[in-house]
């Protein structure tokens, strides 16, 4: 049984995720198209006119979901070349698709160029490929990722934290790299990216991020005669994954960019913003049932038939996804979540299940639109890949 503040943990009630359990085969995903298209209208009445919103497609790149934000005339944010056509697929172009990534492959940045999207280079050796590459007649205008000195949100395991990184140029050696940049002709460096956060609930986190990121383009324009286009800050917009944390403000994060365009006249370009896990987590869950219940030694554990194969997030973070059965009340207690892998890592970590949850029952796991399908490790003992169905 839900209580009250676990109702959005989940995106179907109780009775909706035990019927699709009942007509699906489990384990499988099932994803609210309706939700992601009411959270992306809902973030775009929130920001400003100027913030541009691009959906982040490694959170979720299912091809409904990639239709219903091209519909509302997303822009996308790719990480590969294969993220570019499955974005192109969907019904989105090349004129609204960033590209980023720390090692970009051959066919990452020719299948960029190939969809006239804006490329994010992370150092000089991106931007030497593309000179040569690059046939257009005009030069190619790319956005420059740098990564702070300071003042970065941490969610270290993730994104990197504010020490060394694989990301982009560090922001003391920014120099350095304009001016190697500027002896490629055929590339421009007319935006920057700056991205630090990750999963972050705090608006003023987020909008310290973005203030850094247009600290650091106040330098480009001053020092270095830039006039920049776009200012991308990333993503980053966090999810609540337990019953206690609170919601992300996304009016106050509006407000809040707003606020920094008005403080930043020099700037006459769009900020963009590359939410996905804001966009996807909530539209999904994620059911399979109990194959057996075992106690060790004072633990109580629920063995299930999907484990890390299906979601693996919660042993990269040690966070847990919210968990429940649907359609059950009485008695809750704590179990450990084990997955079928034969291995001793195959753990989904914690929650509170009925006192008498037994074999066949099913569990629904919240807040799995995003980084779940796709930050597995499906082939991982040739289970088979769960399905996932997509509603309205
Ligand atoms: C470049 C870039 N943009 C956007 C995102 C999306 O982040 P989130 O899903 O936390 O909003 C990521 C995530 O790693 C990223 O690397």
């Amino acid at each position: 049984m839900l209580t009250k503040a676990q109702e959005d943990l989940f995106t179907f009630t109780e009775e909706d995720m035990a019927a699709a359990a009942a007509r699906y085969a489990t384990p499988c995903f099932v994803y609210s198209l309706d939700l992601a298209r009411s959270r992306w209208r809902m973030l775009r009445q929130a920001l400003p006119g100027r913030v541009r919103l691009a959906y982040a497609v490694k959170s979720n790149p299912g091809a409904p979901l990639l239709e219903t934000f091209a519909a509302e005339g997303a822009w996308f944010d790719c990480a590969s070349a294969g993220e570019i056509s499955a974005v192109l697929a969907a019904g989105g172009t090349g004129s609204g698709m960033v590209v980023a990534g720390p090692a970009k492959t051959h066919r990452d940045l020719q299948a960029a160029l190939y969809a006239g999207a804006r490329v994010q280079v992370d150092g000089i050796e991106d931007v030497e490929r593309l000179q040569e590459l690059h046939t257009g007649e005009a030069p190619l205008r790319v956005s420059v990722r740098v990564h702070p000195a300071s003042g970065v949100s941490e969610s270290a395991s993730i994104i990197g934290g504010a020490g060394p990184s694989a990301f982009g140029v560090d922001e003391e050696d920014l120099g350095a790299f304009l001016a190697a940049a500027r002896h490629h002709d055929r590339v421009a460096v007319t935006g920057l990216q700056v991205f630090s956060a990750s999963n972050e609930l705090d608006p003023g986190r987020l909008l310290a991020n973005h203030r850094t990121a247009l600290r650091i383009g106040q330098a480009m324009h001053e020092e270095h005669g830039i006039e920049l286009e776009l200012v991308d800050v990333g993503g980053g917009l966090g999810i609540r994954y337990a019953a206690s944390e609170p919601s992300l403000d996304i009016w106050a994060l509006g407000a809040g960019m707003g606020r920094l365009l008005e403080e930043h006249p020099w700037f006459t370009g769009e900020l963009l913003l590359e939410p996905g896990r804001w966009l996807s987590g909530p539209c999904g869950v994620y059911l399979t049932r109990v194959v057996r219940v075992k106690q060790s030694r004072g633990v109580r554990f629920a063995m299930l038939e999907g484990g890390i194969n299906h979601l693996l997030r919660p042993l990269l973070t040690g966070q847990s996804f919210p968990v429940t059965a649907p359609g059950r009340s009485g008695e809750l207690t704590a179990y450990t979540l084990a997955g079928p892998l034969c291995t001793s890592l195959d753990r989904l970590g914690t929650g509170e299940l009925p006192v008498d949850l037994q074999g066949g029952d099913v569990v629904a796991f919240g807040q799995t639109g995003a980084y779940a399908s796709t930050q597995a490790m499906s082939h991982f003992l040739s289970h088979p890949e769960p399905a996932q169905h997509w509603l309205c």
